[in-house]
């Protein structure tokens, strides 16, 4: 099967007429990308095959990460992709670095095992997943804390993404970003870098719109990835709690997806695109991943609509990050800057 000719679904979307967005070395990145966190209850065969699926009905940007566990068999689909006749350079290939490897030196081992895994020579983006080097095991409950954790400190950061630049000069990534970042950290990330994130990776969704971040990535020319896009209704269920609202259950939702004969989660990512976010919707379900891709190029959403679903933010923040605490913290709104600047508990 290796050589065989890899070519777009009937059904599909001709790649060259996807929107994409701007970054500011000029480069152009999708406006839609495949997410590959399987949360626990999807297998790394299912996501592999999920990218060759999601290729071949005209997806050219993936979002990975080396804590996700399925680089390696993801490395897989795009050499047969590859093979089949996709060419490297017109695909966009994420990774980010996890959160145990920010010391000095294990950024470089950390890229290195990634492009192992995946089989590329570079990578277009790679993102600090957390903006701290504090590790949890896999599965632990998120009431947990790890002795070793620590608040953001800046100094600390600033030796990683020192790193981070160097892997940029070495062309072992074209661009570098953040995520899971706020204001404040950002402010004293772009006073102090040498080379500025393309890319700012955060949760976005109806409910959860974050507006404030939102214009001040785009202000400063960085691009908004919206994560968990759809609200991530098959987050894992320690990620759940009885506060959580519901996305694709929100009235102004359900109507338009009625209105379009979509799926509730369509117009989540429709929305997105339209608003100038770039969504990583994951599904390992061919209809699912081709009707969100479909969607980027359907008439658009009215103007009435955009204000309605603008209406509906709930500040809903589903990935709180419980499990990143150190100990003495209080919650974790202690990770969000809520009061405007970074907290330090010195
Ligand atoms: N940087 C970070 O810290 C971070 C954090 C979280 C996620 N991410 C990235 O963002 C990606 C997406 O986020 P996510 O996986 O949390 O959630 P999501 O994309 O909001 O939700 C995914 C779920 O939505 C459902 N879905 C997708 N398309 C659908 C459609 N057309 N119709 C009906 N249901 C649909 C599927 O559930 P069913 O199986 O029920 O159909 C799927 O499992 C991740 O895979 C990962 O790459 C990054």
């Amino acid at each position: 099967m290796k050589n065989k000719k890899f070519t777009i679904a009937p059904d599909g979307v001709d790649p060259n007429k996807l929107p994409k967005r701007k970054l500011y070395t000029g480069a152009e990145i999708p406006a839609i990308g495949l997410g590959t966190f399987g949360s626990d209850r999807f297998s790394a065969e299912d996501i592999a095959n999920a990218v060759k699926g999601a290729i071949s009905v005209g997806y050219r940007h993936i979002d990975c990460a080396s804590v996700y566990g399925n680089e390696d068999l993801i490395g897989d689909a795009l050499q047969e992709v590859m093979a089949g006749g996709v060419k490297r350079e017109e695909l966009w290939i994420s990774s980010k670095l996890w959160n145990d490897m920010h010391g000095q030196g294990d950024v470089l081992l950390s890229v290195a095992k990634t492009l192992k895994d995946l089989k590329l020579d570079y990578l277009d983006m790679y993102f600090v997943h957390w903006p701290f080097p504090n590790y949890h095991a896999p599965g632990v409950s998120v009431d947990s804390r790890d002795p070793h954790a620590v608040p953001y400190i800046h100094e600390n950061f600033m030796k990683t993404w020192r790193q981070m630049e160097r892997l940029v000069e070495m062309g072992l990534v074209r661009h570098i970003g953040t995520s899971n970042m706020t204001v404040p950290k950002l402010k004293l990330l772009l006073r102090d870098a040498k080379i500025k994130p393309a890319c700012n990776q955060m949760e976005l969704h109806p409910h959860f719109q974050q507006p404030e971040l939102f214009k001040f990535v785009v202000d400063n020319g960085i691009v908004p990835i919206g994560f968990s896009p759809i609200g991530s209704p098959t987050r894992p269920d320690r990620d759940v709690t009885p506060e959580d609202t519901v996305d694709i259950q929100d009235p102004v939702i359900v109507k338009i997806a009625e209105r379009l004969n979509v799926h509730p989660a369509v117009v989540c990512v429709k929305w997105a695109v339209q608003r100038g976010q770039v969504p990583i919707p994951f599904s390992i379900y061919r209809n699912e991943y081709l009707s969100n891709i479909q969607s980027t190029v359907t008439a658009p959403l009215t103007d009435e609509e955009m204000e309605e679903i603008a209406g509906i933010d709930k500040n809903c923040r589903l990935i709180k990050g419980q499990v990143f605490l150190w100990e003495g913290a209080d919650d974790w709104e202690d990770l969000w800057d809520l009061d405007g600047e970074v907290k330090t508990w010195d």
